[in-house]
């Protein structure tokens, strides 16, 4: 079987890594891909937004099966692209994919289904934003409608703060013309539940924790995530069943009976108030690092479950029970304005699972390409072991230019 693996991050050098476990994957293509996973699988050049072009591949290779990384390719259509010409994906088409593509559309999604979540309005206008702003008071959280790489949302502890945020997004139009979403505040730990979803089935992935903010202590700013760890010690088994049953399976039918039904990974971002658990945020994927400390702990074949969701049939999964625990390298000066290019060497003395979030290699030379670069991904019996042994990892790897976080596991301990 021919695999395609749309995206280029660590997510995708996971789903890679761990279908070339498949005895029925002969072939994985990744478009585009980074020189880290070209061991794995073949880097085709085509951007993951340009659905044109992916379709007239696959169609071209005979791809058996395609599976969708980013939000940007789902939100552009790739699923519905592909479905027209009869090709098997794995990913929700972009009616679905609202679910995170629009803030405004889960949040009235989740008031209409009586799915728990942070109360909110939404607001075009900054004098009216502004006003409620004014009333409500904060700590308040302000996040802006479209997509916005993770970067658009405020948690403002001050009146200040909301309203810089708001003259941001809705005068200035720093991340484009949407409106905002402004929400109440809410307080405890989060976790990520991501579900295999196929209309009204739910199959759950384990839960896992990413750790969103630059530096150690929860400090810096947001980013794109900088470690992960599953499985949750502080999550209860009565916690999963009410994060189950009253959020994910209630949002997968709800998703059908408002015509958007889902299929792919349905991502619950939640946390644990002391109200219960409520929806931060829905994403419509895989999440990063998510998956790289997640997909590592299936033992069953991911290539048949992928397709026995996309064929309605109910997936196996089984999982090791070892903590997994990843730890991301990052460019200094991520997640703002970084340097390229610098040498990364000793990456081969390393014990644990290296995944390429952005690197090239020129010539057996490694360099860093983007804002996150690598993570190391350790398993132990506990947590903080495998923190250990990956920051020991960390250890024997020479770059000038790269920082990470070594408290990645902190809520467990
Ligand atoms: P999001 O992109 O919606 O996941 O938001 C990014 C981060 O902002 C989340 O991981 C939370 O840490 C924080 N956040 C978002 N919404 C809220 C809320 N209603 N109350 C408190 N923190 C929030
Ligand atoms: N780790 C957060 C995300 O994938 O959105």
């Amino acid at each position: 079987m021919k695999v395609l693996v749309i995206g280029s991050g660590g997510r995708e050098h996971a789903i890679i890594d761990k279908l070339s476990e498949s005895s029925l994957v002969d072939k994985i293509y990744a478009a585009p891909g980074n020189d880290g996973m070209a061991k794995q699988a073949e880097l085709v050049a085509i951007s993951d937004t340009d659905v044109e072009a992916l379709v007239k591949f696959a169609l071209e290779k005979n791809i058996d099966l395609t599976v969708v990384g980013p939000e940007v390719s789902l939100a552009a259509g790739v699923v519905d692209a592909f479905k027209a010409k009869g090709l098997k994906i794995f990913g929700p088409d972009k009616k679905a994919a609202r679910i995170e593509s629009s803030k405004e559309y889960a949040k009235e999604l989740m008031k209409k289904y009586h799915i728990p979540t942070a109360d909110f309005q939404s607001f075009s206008s900054y004098e009216e934003a502004w006003n409620y702003v004014q009333e409500k008071g904060a700590p308040i959280v302000i996040k802006y409608d479209g997509l916005a790489a993770g970067k658009g949302v405020v948690v403002a502890m001050s009146l200040k703060e909301a309203q810089k945020a708001l003259k941001d997004m809705l005068v200035d139009d720093k991340y484009g013309k949407d409106k905002v979403v402004i929400e109440e505040y809410l307080e405890g730990p989060e976790f990520s539940f991501l579900c295999f979803v196929d209309g009204k089935n739910v199959y759950p992935l384990e839960l896992s924790q990413d750790h969103k903010r630059a530096f150690d202590d929860d400090e810096g700013p947001n980013t794109g995530g900088m470690g992960a760890y599953s499985p949750l010690p502080f999550i209860t088994k009565e916690d999963r069943e009410e994060a189950l049953e009253k959020i994910m399976k209630p949002t997968a039918a709800a998703l059908v009976d408002d015509d958007s039904s889902f299929t792919g990974v349905l991502y619950g971002g939640l946390m644990k108030t002391k109200d219960g658990i409520k929806v931060i945020e829905f994403n419509c994927r895989f999440g990063d690092p998510e998956t790289e400390v997640v997909l590592p702990r299936l033992e069953s074949d991911l290539f048949v479950a992928f397709n026995k969701v996309i064929d309605h049939e109910d997936p196996e999964l089984v999982w090791d029970n070892q903590v997994y625990l990843g730890v991301v390298l990052a460019s200094e000066g991520y997640p703002g304005s970084y340097e390229k290019m610098h040498a990364i060497n000793g990456l081969e003395k390393v014990t644990g699972k290296v995944y390429a979030m952005g690197v090239k290699i020129v010539d057996g030379q490694t360099y860093n390409n983007g804002g996150r670069v690598l993570i190391i991904v350790e398993k132990a019996d506990t947590v903080a072991k495998a923190r250990e042994k990956a920051l020991d990892d960390i250890k024997k790897i020479e770059s000038d230019n790269l920082f990470y976080r070594s408290d990645i596991g902190h809520w467990a301990l």
